[in-house]
């Protein structure tokens, strides 16, 4: 079965077709970091603009790249939720019409199912249930992923979520929006025991991440140095930091493995692109854990991983008619829209 997928809930205009689930026969991702960059984050109607106008050109360059027209895809697969309003509805609408005059099925996929489902496309073999971190710029959840289609979150941020944490530093240092991704470079030339920072933990929830503190941490330390006209070592802050929330991540992450039991481990999200956390899950996991990790260029937000968990919510029946909508916040347990 080929599903055309369609991403649009971020700065990211992607679209790609997959074939059961597992094989990508194209993957178009067509990014506006470089204009977001000059803000210094999404500004949300820039996005929406952008999508609108790159999405008709993306569509059709991932059906081309495919080979495959309209005619040759079994049904339209999009992101739904959870996101910027105003860039979902533009994906949403746009494979609501695509599904009308093709008269294809239109499958809505919940965003962090996505990300979990790059894993699908990486490793043939990997099948729920698996207990999965899910790390991107948006969300910190531990989830228990029993079916493909059913999960329930049993760790999360109280504050912000790792990819924030990680952009937030790297802007305090001067690096340029998405920061995550430079602080994770500069840090591999750095000392991570030059600074030290906390490894917070939430009371009487031991699975739950709280990073606000640590990003205060980073913060006033600059601006110490700054105002005592101290130098620092922007490598060893970039590592020091990069240390501090990995542990975090990792540590409730591995105990809640341990606690309920699971023996396969998964990571997803933008964030699981992050060095330090790979080497080390690898590291911890080696001698009692399975760990899958998705491939670096399925880590960010496209259109394959759409497609992947696309495929499993049409075998579950997740069909929608023609009044789905776009929602900003949507609990990854739950499917809100009208069934066909
Ligand atoms: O999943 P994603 O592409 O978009 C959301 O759904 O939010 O995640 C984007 C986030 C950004 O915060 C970005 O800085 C972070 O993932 N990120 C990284 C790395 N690559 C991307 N953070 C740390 N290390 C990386 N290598
Ligand atoms: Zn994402």
């Amino acid at each position: 079965m080929k599903i055309l997928a369609i991403e649009s809930s971020c700065d990211e205009t992607a679209a790609a077709v997959v074939e059961d689930g597992r094989e990508v026969l194209s993957n178009i991702v067509a990014s506006q970091v470089e204009e977001h960059r000059l803000y210094g984050g999404v500004v949300p109607e820039i996005a929406s603009r952008r999508h609108a106008e790159a999405i008709v050109g993306v569509v059709d360059e991932a059906l081309q790249r495919a080979d495959c027209t309209l005619d040759g895809i079994d049904a339209v697969a999009v992101t739904y939720a959870p996101g910027l309003i105003g860039a979902l509805l533009v994906g949403v609408n746009f494979a609501k019409g695509l599904s009308l005059a093709s008269e294809k099925p239109l499958i809505p996929v919940h965003h962090l199912r996505a990300h979990i489902a790059s894993n699908y496309i990486s490793h043939k073999e990997l099948k729920p249930p698996f207990l999965c971190l899910v790390v991107s710029g948006g969300h910190s959840h531990i989830v228990e992923v029993k079916d493909y289609t059913e999960m329930s979150v049993i760790g999360r941020t109280r504050d912000d979520a790792a990819g924030e944490a990680f952009d937030k530093a790297a802007r305090a240092m001067g690096i340029p929006y998405p920061g995550g991704i430079e602080l994770d470079k500069i840090a591999e030339s750095g000392d991570e025991n030059a600074y030290s920072f906390p490894r917070p933990k939430v009371d009487g929830a031991p699975y739950d991440f709280s990073f606000s503190g640590l990003k205060t941490a980073v913060i006033n330390l600059i601006h110490n140095k700054e105002q005592k006209g101290e130098e620092y070592s922007v490598p060893d802050l970039c590592a020091s930091y990069r240390r501090a929330v990995v542990s975090c991540l990792t540590e409730n992450f591995l105990k809640s493995a341990e606690d309920l039991g699971y023996k396969t481990l998964v990571i997803a999200g933008g964030v699981s692109a992050n060095s330090l956390l790979r080497r080390t899950l690898e590291e911890l996991c080696k001698d009692s854990f399975s760990l899958y990790m998705p491939e670096r260029s399925l880590c960010g937000d496209n259109g394959a991983m759409v497609g992947a968990q696309g495929y499993y919510e049409y075998l579950k029946g997740n069909i929608a008619d023609t009044s789905l909508n776009a929602i900003a916040t949507l609990p990854i347990s739950e499917d809100r829209f009208q069934k066909l």
